[in-house]
């Protein structure tokens, strides 16, 4: 099979197409044949190296974290079929034609999300579910502050908290307004042209992916007994009154299917930015990069 591996540390070009054997049924895993996967900001922070302290890696690495694509063998799991279509997560890296997963993070594929979309959809939507409700504990009502909202969490976030009946405040670039008021934001802010904190206060969830100085802006925007979850580390300087949370993605048993059921009622879609082939994998890195990605970069891992 066709596989993107990387054995050192570095930049994009580190990125090698290989043709490798592909993986044997394992008992109480799916084996399954990758369609499409989604690239998230961490496959690059780890190949650069600069997360090596928190992710130390076994070399060689199979990159990539989310799939889309169709049973192959269940392993033994009762509840799914050969030929099942699924998207999840994919721990031990999507970028190849075939992968072994685990159950819990997988669920089946919605008929009106496309095989491509949902090989974008489930690092992204877990972690923004995940920071909304089980961090945030959002409920209808509540006012949530999400930055960077048109990137891969965010679009989640702020469909999934209009869902849940939140008034929902929008950190974007002045192109991505259209963007995010389709999703559902009910107010986006040009972080550019305008402090937040000028337009929007007693919130009761901020979202917050980007570091330093919007952290420390944010406290200021949260009602007392307000939280803040991140999902890029920080809480230093936690000011008192208000609580901080740091989120790392676990898959969770039931949510994947939960997301997957709002998506086939129409409540949440999702947003492809650009769908680039296999070996164009480190050009797909190197795109996410630049900060800029509205919804998700895809790469196509099938012929
Ligand atoms: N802890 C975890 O488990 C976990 C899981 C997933 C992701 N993450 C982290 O969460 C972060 C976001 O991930 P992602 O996939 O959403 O990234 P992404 O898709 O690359 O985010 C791109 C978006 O960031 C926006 N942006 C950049 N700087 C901004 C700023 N100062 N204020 C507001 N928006 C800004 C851009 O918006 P404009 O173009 O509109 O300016 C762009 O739309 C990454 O650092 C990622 O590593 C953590």
């Amino acid at each position: 099979m066709r596989a993107i591996r990387y054995s050192e540390y570095g930049p994009s070009s580190v990125l090698q197409l290989f043709d490798l054997p592909a993986p044997s049924p394992e008992d109480g895993k799916l084996l399954v044949k990758v369609d499409f996967a989604g690239i998230n900001p961490i496959d690059w922070k780890v190949r650069s190296g600069g997360f090596r302290d928190f992710f130390p890696q076994t070399f060689p690495v199979i990159p990539l974290g989310e799939f889309s694509g169709t049973i192959i063998d269940t392993g033994g799991v009762p509840g799914f079929e050969p030929g099942e279509d699924v998207f999840g997560l994919a721990p031990r890296g999507a970028a190849a034609e075939q992968i072994v997963v685990d159950v819990i993070g997988i669920a089946r594929r919605p008929e009106n999300l496309t095989q491509t979309d949902a090989g974008g959809v489930a690092l992204a939507a877990l972690t923004a579910w995940q920071a909304l409700f089980d961090f945030g504990g959002l409920v209808a009502g509540q006012k949530v502050l999400i930055h960077a909202a048109a990137g891969g969490v965010g679009s989640y976030a702020v469909q999934f908290a209009k869902w849940a009946g939140a008034t929902v405040y929008a950190t974007a670039s002045e192109k991505n307004r259209e963007y995010l008021k389709l999703l559902g934001a009910d107010e986006v802010i040009d972080y550019h042209k305008v402090r937040f904190e000028d337009v929007v206060s007693d919130v009761d969830v901020v979202l917050s992916s980007v570091h330093g100085e919007t952290e420390e802006r944010s406290y200021g925007v949260l009602k007392p007994g307000g939280i803040l979850v991140s999902v890029v580390g920080g809480g230093e300087n936690v000011p008192e009154g208000v609580r901080f949370a740091s989120l790392r993605m676990q898959p969770k048993e039931g949510q994947l299917a939960k997301i997957a059921g709002l998506i086939q009622e129409g409540h949440v879609r999702a947003s492809t930015e650009v769908v680039l082939p296999l070996e164009s994998i480190g050009e797909a890195q190197d795109r996410s990069e630049t900060g800029r990605t509205r919804g998700k970069i895809i790469i196509r891992v099938e012929r």
